[in-house]
């Protein structure tokens, strides 16, 4: 992978650019010109909305959003486009499947023990409105997902297997398709957040034969508020809509309603299309780049960035210790000093851009005791030098202010 050259199409690093490293993409991806240009485009030459009006310009804004959708379907390998529903970001996909599924109370839904709030708050509510229960799977004091203990968890009471595929605090990436095979021999559907391994890794939702797969595209070089719902086309179509209203139905009657069928079922109103396009080129720009290549860049920058650091005194990084295990993050706590202090140093010090506090997974925290992280994220535009400053940049702070 020619990092040199793939920063060329960031505007953050153009020459003349005050240098900074930006190792935050855990949080929020750069994007790339491609992508900026795409969304120019729609507003610059056919601001017009799809799926309604017939003339020219709603015509390219249709077929555009037709592209995307494929460009979408074959990055996760879907059987069809028709698999691929448009959201405003991962959070809202995954309420979608925990709102628009029918459960009965009881119904067992099992998660992991660092799940992000947003494939768990939608389950609390459903817990109390709808009488749900809820079973955790544990992790291994190494911060893995333990593949017995979720075993002991499952039997036939399990409606739905609700998991983080790699999450956003340790980079722990679950072995997914033994969860998968596990939940169907027990009956239960499998729910996959992806917000944090979609952008880092091949994911091929038909090998791996999850049920529905959930994703941010602010992550993976796309636009702010856009995501995607992959499900099985049988599973989408028990579905119910979050949201409904134009553009989402074929007809109505004063007393009836008969939905358009899906992805369209689940995309009421006039859509984000410039989001949506943006999505599309960001997936193209990475399947050229290619997936392998984006996971063996980022394990190279967190070795560099874990043996640097792994001895310094008063430094503790958050389990597992293996960079390989941690996909693009590094977590890390300073001794005596707060994250967000350590986040604010590292800005005001060095220009290294990384995430502090709880990252949206409170449990897992309390789980194991630690107040929050400092987090450090790299993705396909971070070189072997913003890894080293990194390092450097940590090191200057613990050595400044550790207690
Ligand atoms: N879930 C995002 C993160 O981990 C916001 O930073």
């Amino acid at each position: 992978m020619d990092v040199a050259a793939l920063r060329k199409d960031f505007p953050l690093f153009d020459q003349g650019k005050e240098r900074m490293v930006y190792l935050d993409s855990a949080c929020q991806s750069l994007r790339p010109r491609q992508v900026i240009q795409a969304m120019d485009e729609y507003y610059l030459l056919h601001p017009a909305c799809a799926g309604r009006s017939v003339h020219r310009l709603a015509t390219q804004v249709s077929l555009r959003l037709d592209d995307a959708r494929d460009s979408v379907a074959s990055f996760l390998n879907a059987s069809s486009s028709g698999e691929i529903v448009f959201t405003k970001n991962c959070t809202e996909s995954l309420n979608l499947v925990a709102k628009g599924w029918k459960f009965n109370p009881g119904d067992v839904i099992v998660s992991s023990a660092f799940e992000h709030n947003s494939n768990h708050v939608p389950w609390l509510e459903l817990q109390s409105a709808l009488g749900l229960k809820r079973r955790f799977a544990p992790a291994t004091k190494e911060g893995e997902f333990d593949l017995e203990g979720f075993k002991k968890v499952m039997d036939r009471k399990v409606k739905m297997v609700s998991i983080v595929h790699t999450n956003n605090v340790n980079g722990v990436t679950v072995p997914l398709k033994e969860i998968v095979g596990i939940a169907h021999d027990n009956g239960a559907l499998v729910n996959v957040d992806g917000a944090q391994s979609a952008p880092h890794m091949p994911v091929d939702v038909r090998r791996l034969d999850v049920d529905f797969f959930s994703l941010s595209a602010h992550k993976m070089l796309g636009p702010s508020g856009m995501g995607v719902l992959y499900g099985k086309l049988e599973l989408l179509e028990k579905l119910r809509p979050l949201t409904s209203g134009g553009g989402s139905v074929l007809e109505t009657t004063y007393d009836s309603v008969k939905y358009l069928p899906v992805p369209e079922r689940f995309e009421a109103g006039l859509l984000n299309y410039a989001g949506i396009i943006g999505t599309g080129a960001a997936v193209e720009y990475l399947k050229k780049v290619g997936m392998e290549n984006v996971a063996e860049h980022e394990r190279k920058l967190n070795r560099i960035m874990s043996s640097g650091l792994k001895d310094l005194p008063k430094l503790r990084m958050l389990r597992p210790l293996d960079p390989d295990r941690r996909g693009s993050i590094f977590s890390f706590n300073i001794d005596g000093m707060r994250s967000h202090d350590v986040a604010m140093i590292l800005d005001e010090m060095a220009k290294v851009m990384v995430r502090s506090g709880n990252h949206c997974a409170h449990p897992y925290f309390d789980s194991i005791g630690v107040e929050g992280c400092a987090r450090a994220s790299s993705y396909i535009y971070n070189d072997e030098d913003d890894a080293k400053e990194f390092v450097e940049a940590v090191k200057k702070v613990a050595s400044t202010f550790a207690d």
